[in-house]
């Protein structure tokens, strides 16, 4: 999704926001833009560009600058093209903005406000601009900001530049991430850590209604009351300054490879031998509910099919799983003695945040398992627990799927009676996937005799099919193949009447009491010519199976199961030649409904 740097200080602004952006290219965008403010020509300069950043760094002058603002746009009100591109310039040529989020009313407030400014670009974002040049007149800034982001209806991140204070960064925010860092005089504006930690030493995050403004006196923050507030500072985690490749073509390969050491970082903090360290108030949010609610989106939500699965085995709480989209407009009816889990890698889920408000709305308590603890969703929830997978770069999600698996294991263990050695088996888990990526060489061919035609399935029972949903998500949206996960007895329900010749279907099989069902629907869709590929797990596995992995305690299957299949997306996209880190019209954090 969209994302926004600005920086104030003595080094160069321009290199300091352009490295900014480059570090948010992993959200996904589509055109960037800059906006600074060049000492020799007593004027703030824009350029944009569509594409890569690349684009826009050529056509950038030799410039130094001090006060710099820009973003990368992940296009949703208009096409991909440079006028859609921020920054937006007001009708007036005075204010520069760039933005993140959605303004809803954008189309009521021009017919209102500015019938007689002609629109220069699709998005609603120009909007802003134009209201603030319009409310301006000979008053002051901060109080015409405040006017318009009063009318403001939807989401907003945003910063602003004023040709008549060249030297000023506005920036506010209302459901949007904003954070601001600082590191002796530098400041440095962001939409996602990421993009801080470069530059900051310590940072605060906006909360909504605030106003910030930076210029040579220093930074002033206002609180949504207008209050002069003092912002409080916390060190930055630096864990997010490193988010280089290592050894790897891909972030998506190096994350693959973390696997095991994400699952014995996540026992190492939740479980001292055989107890529980899941803080108190967190287990307390468990006790005496009648039903827990599991919401999320795409990968996470996958995870939380599982998390289903592990809270009734192991703590005996019925659970229902939602699609936090659905939620957020259809919530269905919801009794007394509920309690929300929320799943998010990014914590900034649009879908999520909206089913929030609701959930809060009717007074429900909510939890959220995040991968990151200063997201906004980590603030707005009652509480949170942090699924320690470290910054997952690539858009297609794979270690915090299995991070999120075993901070769910370790939770509906603790809840509940207990029974298994968690620490043991999770352990267990991570060797068995070390094991298999030993074996990682067997895939590149594998992919190439099996995977040539343009759709795919994926099926299995039980957990093996929350894994093949799962599965087919990682598949088709790096490879472009047309995947689907089927529960292995659906398929012949109707979805058969797809299987031709030479379809891949690929099986997994890791339960044992439903190893012989899998099996019959395998020669089903076999006998009208699929190509069939078997994920085994050792206990249940046949001759003639592609593909073995070891065997693992029977609720963890997926944390070793799924291995199989990110590698198969991985090799299927590398074969394609698609760009495996940054899938086409994908964005890592979705932060737009
Ligand atoms: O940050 P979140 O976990 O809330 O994101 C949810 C989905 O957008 C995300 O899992 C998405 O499906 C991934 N691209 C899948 O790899």
């Amino acid at each position: 999704m969209c994302g926004i740097v600005g920086y104030f200080g003595e080094e160069d602004a321009i290199k300091h926001v352009m490295e900014g952006l480059r570090r948010l290219e992993y959200r996904g965008y589509d055109s960037a833009g800059i906006s600074y403010h060049d000492a020799k020509q007593k004027d703030l300069l824009v350029f944009k560009e569509t594409g890569r950043l690349d684009n826009l760094a050529r056509l950038l002058p030799p410039d130094e600058s001090r006060v710099a603002i820009g973003h990368t746009r992940w296009a949703t009100h208009g096409r991909v093209t440079k006028a859609n591109a921020h920054p937006h310039v007001s009708h007036d040529g005075r204010f520069i903005v760039v933005h993140n989020g959605i303004i809803e009313n954008h189309k009521a407030l021009a017919g209102t406000y500015l019938e007689d400014v002609p629109r220069r670009s699709a998005t609603d974002t120009e909007i802003i601009a134009d209201l603030l040049g319009s409310f301006v007149g000979d008053g002051d800034v901060l109080t015409a900001l405040r006017r318009v982001l009063g009318l403001l209806e939807g989401s907003y991140a945003l910063l602003v530049m004023d040709r008549e204070h060249p030297g000023t960064i506005y920036a506010a925010k209302r459901k949007s991430p904003l954070l601001v860092g600082r590191k002796g005089r530098e400041t440095i504006i962001a939409s996602d850590m990421t993009a801080l930690c470069a530059v900051a030493a310590e940072y605060t995050a906006l909360t909504d209604g605030s106003i910030v403004t930076i210029d040579e006196e220093g930074l002033s923050l206002h609180d949504h009351e207008g209050e002069l507030v003092r912002p409080e500072f916390v060190p930055v985690d630096k864990a997010y300054a490193e988010t280089d490749k290592g050894v790897f073509d891909h972030y998506m390969l190096k994350e693959i490879h973390e696997q095991p050491a994400v699952l014995r970082r996540i026992i190492d903090q939740y479980c001292e031998d055989e107890e529980s360290r899941i803080p108190k108030d967190v287990a307390a949010m468990f006790q005496g509910i009648e039903r827990l609610h599991i919401l999320a989106a795409g990968t996470s939500m996958h995870a939380g099919l599982v998390g289903k699965v592990l809270f009734e085995k192991l703590a005996r709480i019925p659970t229902e799983v939602h699609i936090a989209s659905e939620f957020a407009h259809h919530p269905p009816l919801l009794a007394e003695g509920s309690l929300f889990l929320l799943i998010s890698q990014s914590g900034e889920t649009a879908d999520l945040r909206s089913s929030l408000e609701i959930i809060k709305e009717r007074g429900f308590p909510s939890l959220i398992l995040t991968n990151v603890k200063t997201s906004t969703l980590a603030r707005e929830a009652d509480a949170y627990l942090e699924i320690f997978a470290g910054p997952e770069i690539a858009v297609a999600s794979t270690k915090a799927y299995t991070a999120q698996i075993a901070v769910l294991a370790v939770l509906a263990h603790a809840v509940g009676e207990g029974g298994i050695s968690l620490r043991k088996e999770v352990a267990l888990a991570a060797q068995a996937i070390e094991n298999h990526l030993q074996d990682r060489h067997i895939y590149a061919d594998l992919v190439d005799r099996h995977l040539k035609k343009p759709q795919a399935f994926y099926i299995g029972r039980g957990l093996d099919h929350a894994v093949a949903r799962e599965a087919a998500l990682k598949l088709k949206e790096i490879s472009y193949i047309h995947t689907e996960g089927f529960a292995a007895g659906e398929l012949k329900h109707g979805t058969i009447a797809l299987i031709e010749d030479q379809v891949p279907v690929i099986a997994i099989v890791t339960e044992e009491k439903t190893a012989a069902h899998t099996r019959s629907a395998i020669a089903e869709v076999e006998s009208r010519g699929a190509d069939v590929v078997v994920i085994a797990m050792a206990h249940v596995a046949e001759e003639g199976d592609h593909i073995i992995i070891d065997t693992i305690n029977p609720l963890l299957t997926p944390l070793v199961s799924v291995i199989p299949a990110q590698l198969i997306a991985y090799h299927a996209a590398l074969a394609r030649g698609k760009d495996i880190d940054k899938p086409r019209n994908l964005a890592k954090s979705v932060t737009v409904e």
